[in-house]
């Protein structure tokens, strides 16, 4: 990016026919970069981002070099696009992402898993923070996503379709994938990692939740809440890829404690439990046949 490119502007819509025009320029930037097709796009949330460390023969990208992509991403957020191997597999990473409350467009916030089917990818590991809504869930618990419910009000699918991409009208019964499931409990086992189970509910954020929408969402059939996740899972299934991930809980849903959350308890409950997701994840891509 140099000084006078246009200055990008986030919020502007991106409707799905102009996503494959989008995806062509940015395939172009990354092959210039690295000819590597990944099998598995891994998007890592806070907690997560030291998965990056363990890549083998690493090209990382700025998000600041990928056309459309702005460079600012949240705190505890790199904005890196990683190309290598994880565990004698090809994947690509997103260190960041792009978020809906930092006023990314719905359009823009899919790009990135757009962008790994592109790259020939199959499947997609989402990871995020979250709130526990099941009280059972404290600091650290790991909660493989059975499937979600989008709060947002947004959606990235609405406007003209791109048939090249997908359907108009994908069909989420499975949106996270049970095979991939299997298989994640499975690594965890061979891990001697606990992983709990349940849906994800999400929402724009930024604020965390009053303790009254904390109990509606646990009665609404939720076990963790975040600020991410739904929409990428959405658009990875127009875009035809398998899904699957983990929420990785870092506090009690609001009014659980009776203590105000933090941003700064956020991160440091995914600095502790990061690590043992990390190695469930590598585990988990190593014994992808
Ligand atoms: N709510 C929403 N998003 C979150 C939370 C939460 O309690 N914790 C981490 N991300």
């Amino acid at each position: 990016m140099s000084a006078e490119d246009p200055v990008i502007d986030p919020s502007t819509r991106i409707a799905p026919f102009q996503q494959p025009g989008r995806l062509d320029a940015l395939l172009a930037a990354v092959r210039a970069r690295s000819p590597l097709v990944p099998e598995v796009g891994i998007v890592l949330g806070s907690g997560l981002g030291g998965l990056a460390d363990d890549l083998e023969d690493p090209v990382a990208i700025p998000f600041a070099d990928l056309p459309g992509w702005p460079a600012a991403t949240a705190p505890g957020h790199a904005g890196r696009l990683l190309l290598g191997r994880l565990g004698g597999k090809p994947v690509v990473m997103l260190q960041g992402r792009f978020h809906l409350y930092e006023g990314n467009a719905p359009g823009l916030v899919v790009q990135p898993v757009l962008l790994f089917a592109r790259l020939g990818a199959r499947a997609v590991f989402l990871t995020n923070a979250a709130g526990g809504l099941d009280p059972t869930f404290g600091p650290g618990t790991l909660m493989v996503i059975r499937d979600h419910i989008n709060l947002t009000g947004l959606n990235s699918l609405i406007g003209p379709n791109a048939v090249s991409i997908g359907e108009r009208f994908p069909d989420l019964t499975e949106a996270w994938s049970p095979r991939l499931r299997v298989r994640l409990h499975a690594a965890a086992v061979a891990e001697g990692v606990t992983l709990a189970d349940g849906i994800y509910v999400g929402l724009t954020g930024p604020n965390y939740e009053t303790p009254a929408e904390v109990r509606m969402l646990a009665a609404l059939g939720g076990h963790a809440v975040g600020m991410s996740t739904v929409l990428e899972c959405i658009a990875a299934r127009w875009a035809g890829l398998e899904v699957v991930g983990v929420s990785l809980v870092t506090n009690a849903g609001a009014g659980y404690s009776g203590d105000p959350l933090t941003h700064e308890e956020v991160l440091a409950a995914g600095l502790e439990a990061g690590p043992h997701l990390a190695r469930v994840v590598r585990r988990f891509i190593a014994d992808l046949d």
